[in-house]
């Protein structure tokens, strides 16, 4: 897949909001999104609890996505849900390795790795998340915290498939900082090679900005080289903020 095959791809992750009552807000994102035509991608990874309605109610619009899978199809592991029960349910997207994952579940590169693998196995796209926290920033271990995770992520998987990977500075998410455009470009710029040493395959692997984005910032972020779109937390719960995110989307 060569640079120009890229279509920018904007994924709303909810995080653990939104409720049946809420069903207006969707509406809303979806008519507005037909209204837009053509443009990029755009997936909504409601909680586990709306995937199978709002699947239903996106038809070919948008694309439905969990937040988060099981390693394995089915089993005695109470609370979980796997990526089977994703596709099952309507999703053909999943979030993996997202830092509140590993920071208040302990998912460590290994079990993002079984994850990623698991999304794989049930037909789903995935979106590996990266990024440094803020300490990790200020020791100047930005690139190798990054080389870490996506080598934890990859290399025990014998067969790399399709995927998306979100790079989300920890300190950056929810916090209304970014890193500047000249950080996310040379850091973009960095993950596309180290993708492209792992497998030429993975040239085409669309990179994802993600904390922080919204609809004034959006636009500058989304024209940055090596930028191939935006994984959206807060932004993407008020549908004319998250339009407003999409109709900024660059074509390439
Ligand atoms: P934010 O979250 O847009 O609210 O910073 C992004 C994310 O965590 O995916």
């Amino acid at each position: 897949m060569s640079v120009k095959d890229r279509r920018q791809l904007i994924i709303g992750n909810w995080k653990m909001n939104g409720l049946k009552a809420q069903r207006a807000e969707i509406e809303t994102l979806i008519a507005g999104r037909k209204r837009l035509g053509a443009g990029p991608d755009v997936v909504i990874c409601p909680p586990h609890t709306l995937v199978n309605e709002y699947a239903h109610l996106a038809g070919n619009d948008m694309q439905i996505g969990g937040q988060d899978c099981h390693a394995l199809e089915n089993g005695a592991f109470t609370g979980d849900i796997s990526a089977e029960m994703l596709q099952d349910a309507g999703a053909s997207f999943v979030i993996v390795g997202h830092s509140e994952r590993r920071q208040y579940h302990q998912e460590s590169d290994s079990i993002v790795a079984a994850k990623l693998a698991a999304a794989w196995r049930a037909g789903l796209h995935p979106i590996l998340c990266v990024g440094e926290s803020l300490a990790e920033r200020e020791a100047g271990a930005t690139l190798s915290v990054i080389n870490r995770q996506i080598d934890g992520a990859l290399s025990p998987n014998r067969n790399v498939a399709l995927f998306s990977l979100a790079y989300e500075p920890i300190w950056a998410i929810g916090t209304g900082k970014t890193p500047t455009s000249h950080e996310i470009a040379e850091i973009h710029a960095h993950i596309r090679q180290k993708l492209l040493g792992f497998d030429d395959r993975l040239g085409g692997t669309r990179l994802l900005y993600g904390g922080s984005v919204n609809p004034q910032n959006a636009g500058a972020i989304l024209a940055l080289p090596n930028v191939d779109g935006a994984l959206v937390g807060g932004a993407s719960l008020k549908s004319q903020d998250f339009l407003a995110i999409i109709a900024a989307a660059v074509q390439r």
